[in-house]
């Protein structure tokens, strides 16, 4: 009997241990992941004075869902604090196209197989600074996924000017959610991660 009870368990153990490592070669196929963000500090569209922009909180969610490694896409410049005044420096900065220069680099970026960039929409539009991002390394067959906060205006197209942008990558559906629902609602924003990382294979 105890033969036999000693035989069931190493058997269970067995397929314990096909289904780990089935598993891993699962996460391993879909390669190294990079979550890069633009987030910005300070005054939020109808929410205030916030330490923690609406992007950034989304970023975190998906790097530890996806277990990938976050990078925060700064500007040398940083914008201003006051609502008003950033709608002046990125109005400006995108009617002239402006590349502004980055404050740092993704260290060897060649690892990366699968590479998520998220923004808050600005005018129709990604920041700036994400197109000097997307600018300053070689996406050549990798797969991007962007993921973006706004106050109404959804993707606003974004997705297409990343192809544009990167047009030898590999684009999978785009996240979008309000700034204030991934403020202030927690439950609500990881359950609609969840479900969007589900649909992509994540
Ligand atoms: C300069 C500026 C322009 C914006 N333009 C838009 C817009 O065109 N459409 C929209 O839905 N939201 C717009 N917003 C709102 C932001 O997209 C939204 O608050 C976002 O969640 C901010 O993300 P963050 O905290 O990660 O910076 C704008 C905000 C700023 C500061």
């Amino acid at each position: 009997m105890k033969k036999f009870l000693l035989k069931k368990f190493l058997s269970m153990l067995a397929i314990l241990g096909m289904f780990l490592t089935l598993g891993e070669n699962f996460a391993s196929a879909q390669g190294k992941i990079l979550i890069a963000y633009f987030s910005r500090i300070g005054e939020e569209y109808s929410i205030g004075n916030v330490s923690k922009g609406n992007t950034q909180i989304v970023a975190e969610i998906i790097a530890e869902k996806v277990n990938g490694d976050l990078f925060e896409i700064k500007p040398i410049q940083s914008y201003p604090a006051s609502y008003e005044e950033c709608k002046t420096v990125a109005s400006h900065e995108k009617a002239i196209k402006a590349r502004p220069e980055l404050a740092n680099r993704v260290e060897n970026f060649d690892q990366y197989d699968v590479i998520f960039v998220g923004y808050p929409i600005w005018y129709g539009d990604a920041p700036m600074p994400v197109y000097t991002f997307l600018e300053s390394y070689d996406f050549s067959g990798k797969t991007i996924i962007p993921f973006c906060t706004h106050a109404g205006s959804g993707l606003s197209s974004t997705d297409q000017t990343i192809t544009l942008t990167c047009p030898d990558s590999k684009l999978l559906q785009g996240f979008e959610i309000r700034g204030a629902i991934a403020h202030n609602d927690p439950a609500q924003t990881e359950s609609r991660i969840s479900s969007w990382l589900n649909r992509i294979g994540y």
